[in-house]
């Protein structure tokens, strides 16, 4: 893989000496499944081909020394002396991971790393996502322990909750962690081990349109949203005739039959988590019956329901969707991942992909005067580490 020759020798300048292992991690896209994983909802969604590679080698001591190539810039940090950091904030990450990886007993040492790749940065691709479980993987190859991919993305979560601050559900981690070539990756969330790689199948593509507006879950909004969930849950579970640990309990009868006495602030957000579910479940049996065109609706249903129900759609977002409408290949659209900016995942025929992109680019920006930055992804394998 040439990106990892690429950080190989970046880590040779920056240290002057050769990396000894490294770990690779993709992007994700999340195709379907709105802010339903930390509900125990479904999701569908892909690792994509593009990575955050991080390469290095062990050191005495119990320094970690780690720069990023993308911000030009060095961070250290104690193992034994873990804290969190203002300034270069994606040292965090790295930090988070060496914490869990610490708890549960595994002696990890020094090293020097560099951190590459060519996943956009803050971008609703989980860059950070993937940082957190190549960095897990890279330090395995380092200090090897046992661990299956399932725990590893659930430990790259971890770090993620405990150290970052972001509540995040486990869509990113386990997305980058077990993503599989040309295959979307159905989850149930309240059972990790339900998972299922559907094919994508050769007759589409998936077009990643990055808005340029920026996206950031750790001010705190993306927290905001979880709670209102877990509040409305906790009503239904008053309400209802059964136990509701999760809005995943719920479903789209018993919603509408019980509204009314839901918080209105909670009762949009509610809704969304409640269809979009049924949205997943619809979506992926239209893909495995090759029914593109309902797969395609699903999607686009999706996007009004976060726009007009869960709240977390932008202008810019916004814009991007209704400019793809109409453009010759499309299935369907919608934003992707946390919302408030970053991308819009498009599902679009493989032939015409190419021109697809370009004309939205064209017409998003005659609108809005940004360039957006246009991404023909493939689905592709999950994370790995590698010694050499
Ligand atoms: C972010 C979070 C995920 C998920 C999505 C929304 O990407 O990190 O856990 O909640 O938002 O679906």
């Amino acid at each position: 893989m040439e990106l990892i020759d690429n950080a190989c020798a970046s880590f040779e300048k920056v240290f002057g000496t050769p990396a000894s292992a490294c770990g690779v991690a993709p992007g994700r896209v999340e195709v379907l499944g709105n802010h339903t994983d930390y509900n125990e909802g479904f999701i569908l969604s892909a690792a994509i081909d593009r990575h955050v590679i991080i390469c290095g080698r062990k050191v005495e001591g119990k320094t970690a020394t780690v720069h990023a190539t993308a911000y030009g810039v060095s961070e250290s940090f104690e193992i034994d002396g873990l804290m969190k950091q203002d300034a270069n904030f994606w040292i965090n990450y790295i930090e988070g991971v060496v914490e869990q990886l610490v708890k549960m007993g595994f002696n990890i040492g020094g090293f020097e790393a560099v951190i590459d790749g060519n996943v956009p940065l803050g971008s609703g691709l989980s860059s950070s996502a993937a940082l957190e479980v190549a960095t897990l993987l890279f330090l395995k190859e380092l200090y090897p322990f046992e661990m299956d991919m399932i725990k590893v993305a659930t430990t790259a979560q971890a770090a993620e909750n405990q150290f970052v601050g972001v509540n995040c559900g486990i869509l990113d981690q386990f997305s980058s962690a077990m993503g599989k070539k040309d295959h979307l990756i159905f989850l149930d969330c309240r059972d990790l081990s339900g998972y299922d790689h559907v094919p994508i199948g050769s007759d589409c593509e998936l077009v990643i349109a990055n808005t340029k507006a920026s996206h950031s879950l750790a001010d705190g909004t993306y927290n905001r949203l979880r709670e209102s969930c877990f509040a409305a849950a906790k009503y239904f579970n008053g309400v209802l005739d059964k136990t509701v640990t999760h809005l995943r309990d719920v479903i789209f009868e018993e919603f509408e039959k019980n509204v009314d006495g839901l918080d209105s602030a909670d009762m949009p957000r509610a809704k969304h988590v409640v269809t979009e579910n049924e949205r997943v479940l619809t979506g992926v049996a239209a893909l495995k019956s090759g029914d593109l065109k309902t797969m395609g609706e699903c999607m686009q249903s999706s996007h009004y329901s976060s726009r007009d129900d869960f709240g977390n759609s932008c202008k810019e977002l916004d814009i991007m969707v209704e400019c793809a409408q109409g453009i010759d290949g499309l299935y369907g659209c919608r934003l992707s991942g946390g919302g408030f900016g970053g991308c819009t995942v498009n599902l679009v025929a493989a032939d015409k992909a190419e021109s697809f992109s370009k004309e939205l680019a064209t017409r998003y920006q005659d609108k809005t005067g940004l360039v957006p930055e246009m991404h023909i992804c493939k689905a592709a394998d999950g994370a790995f580490g590698k010694s050499f």
